[in-house]
């Protein structure tokens, strides 16, 4: 356990500079081989990680089960990040107090009796009070149910009310929006949130840790991406991001590293901001955490999103 809480405050308060456990691991848990799931966690464990992200909704409850199974064998090492709240089959997300804590219990027995140590909510429910919403969430840490909350997808008004009501009863959030050097043009899928103006401002005013999913760009950046939605055409496919991924080539044929480590590197240099990877194989745990070893000045920073330095 003491492990965990060290590793915790490392992902409220690493710089930059401070390697592997600035990257959190996500990926396909319980829909692959669990062989391949140990192989991703040992590899990612032993190079340094941290935390891994999950979600109570996530391959039926078989992705919390194959990472309780890793930590049951391998104690204190990883940290748990954990999503509740998402929505039914017909949209709606039941943020009442009763059916979180219902989920949760799911996925801490899912875990091995272990409590996750992140809880976030998947999505907003906007006629649920943002005070509601807090008070269920600081409940959780009261009770020994989360070590830290926040949201995933909330609009930027709604943060600021649930950061306020939050600072209330005395807790930051920790959230978690899409973000990546690439920009898609939709929501990846219905409900979701990238990490836009609005959102930044908040985040950035208060400091809140920001946990950055997709931030590979679901591969665009490796030069094939996996489309969220079959039907239409590749979100991240823009004119800007295919100038991007350029520069990012160019980059890295420079340093002899990767383009997707390049423009992961890139997301690595924003403070507070924690990427999650959803790396499917050990080469791509190792590409991921290469990133953290490349180091961009300001200008560089601002060529690759833009263009011009
Ligand atoms: N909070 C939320 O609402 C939310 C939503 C979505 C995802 N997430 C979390 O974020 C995690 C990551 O998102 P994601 O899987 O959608 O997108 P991602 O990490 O942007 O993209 C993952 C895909 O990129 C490709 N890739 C190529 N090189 C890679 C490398 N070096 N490292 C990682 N991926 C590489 C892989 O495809 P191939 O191997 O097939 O080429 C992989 O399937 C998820 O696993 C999940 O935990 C959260």
């Amino acid at each position: 356990m003491k492990g965990t809480q060290i590793a915790l405050q490392q992902v409220r308060a690493l710089p930059a500079e401070s390697g592997a456990a600035r990257i959190i691991l996500g990926g396909r848990f319980g829909e692959e081989p669990s062989a391949l799931s140990w192989r991703r966690l040992d590899r990612f464990a032993e190079s340094g990680g941290k935390a891994v992200d999950t979600a109570h909704s996530y391959a039926g409850g078989l992705s919390e089960k194959v990472i309780g199974e890793w930590m049951r064998a391998n104690p204190g090492m990883l940290i748990v990040v954990d999503k509740i709240g998402h929505p039914d089959g017909r949209g709606a997300v039941d943020l009442s107090a009763a059916a979180l804590r219902l989920e949760l219990a799911e996925s801490r027995l899912r875990l091995g009796d272990r409590a996750p140590d992140v809880v976030l909510l998947h999505r907003d429910s906007p006629e649920v009070p943002a005070e509601e919403v807090a008070g269920t969430l600081a409940g959780l840490v009261t009770d020994g149910e989360a070590r830290e909350i926040g949201v995933s997808n909330w609009p930027a008004p709604r943060l600021g009310q649930l950061v306020a009501a939050l600072a209330k009863l005395g807790r930051t959030a920790v959230v978690s929006y899409q973000r990546s050097l690439a920009v898609p043009v939709n929501p990846l899928w219905p409900g979701t949130l990238r990490a836009s103006e609005p959102v930044l401002e908040v985040t950035a005013r208060h400091r809140l840790p920001m946990l950055a999913w997709a931030a590979q760009a679901r591969g665009f950046f490796a030069g094939i991406t996996e489309l969220p939605d079959v039907s239409k055409p590749d979100p991240f496919s823009s004119p800007a991001n295919l100038a991007r991924r350029s520069r990012c080539e160019a980059l890295a044929h420079e340093l002899g590293s990767r383009t997707e480590t390049v423009a992961l590197a890139w997301l690595l240099h924003h403070p507070d901001t924690w990427p999650i990877v959803g790396a499917r194989s050990v080469p791509e745990v190792d590409a991921s955490l290469e990133a953290t070893q490349l180091s961009f000045d300001a200008a560089t920073l601002r060529w690759l999103e833009s263009g011009s330095r």
